[in-house]
């Protein structure tokens, strides 16, 4: 079955996930292939925080599919308050063949979505971050093979990344540790359904409280900034109950020697990462941040069913 939006991974099966994977491994491979597969299609991004990658990567994905993009930045639009979310949905439909969406609340997204006569994609946010953790999967599985045969350990905060790591994990069946403080454990909803995925997939996902406890023997370690946007209100709350929860030269050690260290970025160096790890020999970082355009391709490719 085809998927009409691509707002939380927790709609999209094993298989969806891998037939994303494989076209995306497609498109980086041979991109000239692509060049023209979404010529006269548009894709709009409509965000209302900041970013960087997330634009970047479905910008230049859109004009390397030879569609056009057009970008509206925070405040530009106001959902809910210049106008009703269901209007802005109507009206961009009109324009537009997939909207791109980084909201707030994620309740927009929804209401988004059942007025939007396109594909809508969430592009974060404050409940998950989908598109990021396509490009995750595809990094491990580019860096590592099969990544259901990894330990993945996630340490930080159980916010929209360590949620979307959840969902797919428990879906694909790999592994997943995460390591959070008490107070900072994923939303229950979320870890509910993923538990009931795993029973399916035969995943196996641990919440404890300590960082070396999920790095040891990992394959992956990841983590993500302490204080997520929207959140900047709690940063020294934060910074102090979080700082046992850092990806630091000694976390390291306990992991595999080959491991690979994953940041969906931005990062806050010496907080949730030291320098030493991020720009050490096992940081995947950049190519993980490279890998939002390949999958953001990917992903565009087959909202508009050009393959
Ligand atoms: N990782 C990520 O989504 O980065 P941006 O916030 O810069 O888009
Ligand atoms: N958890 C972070 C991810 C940024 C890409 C945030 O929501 O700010």
């Amino acid at each position: 079955m085809m998927l009409r939006h691509f707002i939380s991974l927790k709609y999209v099966s094993a298989e969806q996930i891998n037939h994303l994977i494989k076209l995306t491994t497609a498109i980086k491979r041979k991109s000239s292939t692509y060049r023209k597969a979404l010529s006269g299609k548009s894709i709009g991004l409509l965000f209302e925080k900041p970013s960087l990658r997330t634009k970047a990567a479905f910008y230049v994905g859109a004009l390397g599919l030879g569609a056009g993009a057009v970008y509206f930045s925070p405040n530009e639009v106001q959902l809910g308050k210049r106008e009703a979310i269901g209007d802005v949905s109507h009206a961009l439909s009109r324009f537009i063949d997939v909207v791109v969406l980084r909201t707030f609340s994620h309740r927009n997204i929804l209401d988004f979505a059942k007025f939007s006569g396109v594909p809508v994609v969430n592009g974060l946010s404050e409940l998950c971050h989908p598109t990021q953790v396509l490009a995750d999967i595809f990094t491990m599985h580019e860096l590592k093979g099969k990544v259901n045969k990894l330990k993945v350990a996630y340490i930080g905060d159980g916010n929209n990344v360590c949620h979307s790591l959840l969902y797919a994990f428990s879906i694909l069946g790999g592994k997943l540790y995460v390591a959070t403080p008490k107070k900072y454990q994923p939303n229950l909803s979320v870890v509910k359904e993923a538990k009931q995925f795993a029973r399916v997939s035969g995943a196996k996902i641990n919440f404890v409280d300590s960082a070396k406890k999920a790095a040891t023997q990992a394959d992956v370690l990841y983590t993500d900034v302490w204080t997520s946007m929207g959140r900047e209100k709690e940063k020294v709350l934060r910074k102090k109950a979080f700082k046992n929860f850092q990806i630091n030269d000694t976390i390291l050690k306990k992991a595999k020697a080959n491991c690979i260290v994953m940041h969906c970025l931005p990062a806050h160096r010496g907080e949730e990462i030291t320098d030493s790890v991020i720009d050490g020999k096992h940081s995947a970082v950049f190519l993980q941040a490279e890998n939002r355009l390949h999958t953001a391709k990917a992903l565009l490719v087959y909202l508009l069913g050009a393959k």
